[in-house]
């Protein structure tokens, strides 16, 4: 499980967490989203210790990743896949390498690893064949590179996924791709997952919760259709200034 308790997060004037309170229950897909600047990546990047929290705690399975020793906070890491916003790919690797980069350092000199299938397992969860191994990132489509950035993440059977704008700067057809994608990985990796988003078609699309995040606290949270019929002023603009919100 994984708990923010009163996360405040400010950079010198710039208050951008003003006590953030959420729990992230096993098996769960939850959505965060809120206006872009309100610190949704900010909030990521607390759970795997890359920010730490000026008041309040993040837990993750108990362990409190501000206080954490580097021991401490590698075993959080090592249950943690982060999908970055634009794939991240590693340029000069080609995808093999790059799906390694996705496995626990030194992981595939262990003589019972056999990284090669592993490797191809990834890839098929997110519909790659074998032939994409041997090519850079930059012979791959931004769709199939984004691919390539969610087999990284789950090719080491983590826990928990995080997901930075899986869909953002993707044209309709390709964000539609990846979100059947995500929700396919969801089902089969069975993983708990929390993607950052500001497209509400993709949020009521994956999520079991959404979360609204705006001026620097949970303003909402709730089912998809809880937040579809709710009379939240803030909500509601915030929805309602999306372009659509057919898909659900
Ligand atoms: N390391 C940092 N140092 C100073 N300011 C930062 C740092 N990281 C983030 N910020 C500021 O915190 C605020 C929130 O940033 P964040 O990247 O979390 O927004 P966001 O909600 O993810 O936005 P977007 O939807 O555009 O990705 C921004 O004003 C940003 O400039
Ligand atoms: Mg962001």
């Amino acid at each position: 499980m994984i708990e923010m308790i009163g996360v405040k997060k400010a950079f010198g004037d710039k208050v951008v967490l003003a006590g953030v309170d959420l729990r992230i229950a096993e098996g769960e897909c939850l959505v965060i989203m809120g206006p872009s600047g309100t610190g949704k990546s900010v909030l990521l990047k607390h759970i795997v210790g890359l920010l730490d929290p000026d008041e309040g705690d993040v837990r993750v399975d108990g362990t409190s990743v501000p206080t954490a020793n580097q021991k401490a906070i590698l075993e959080v890491r090592s249950k943690i896949a982060y999908v970055f916003q634009n794939s991240a790919l590693f340029d000069s690797l080609t995808v093999r390498g790059n799906l390694i980069m996705g496995l626990p350092e030194g992981h595939c000199r262990k003589p019972e690893v056999d990284c090669e299938a592993m490797a191809q397992k990834a890839l098929g969860h997110v519909n790659l064949g074998v032939d994409v191994l041997d090519l850079v990132p930059a012979e791959l489509s931004g769709g199939m590179q984004r691919r390539v950035g969610i087999a990284r993440a789950i090719i080491g059977e983590r826990r928990y996924i995080l997901y930075d704008e899986p869909t953002t700067g993707l044209d309709p057809v390709n964000a539609t791709r990846i979100n059947e994608l995500i929700a396919s990985v969801n089902r089969q990796v069975e993983a708990t997952s929390i993607i950052v988003t500001h497209d509400v078609p993709s949020a009521f699309y994956l999520a079991d919760r959404i979360v609204l995040l705006a001026d620097g606290l949970v303003q909402a949270e709730g089912t998809p259709d809880e937040l579809r019929t709710t009379t939240n002023p803030v909500v509601r603009e915030f929805l309602d200034s999306a372009p659509t919100m057919e898909v659900a």
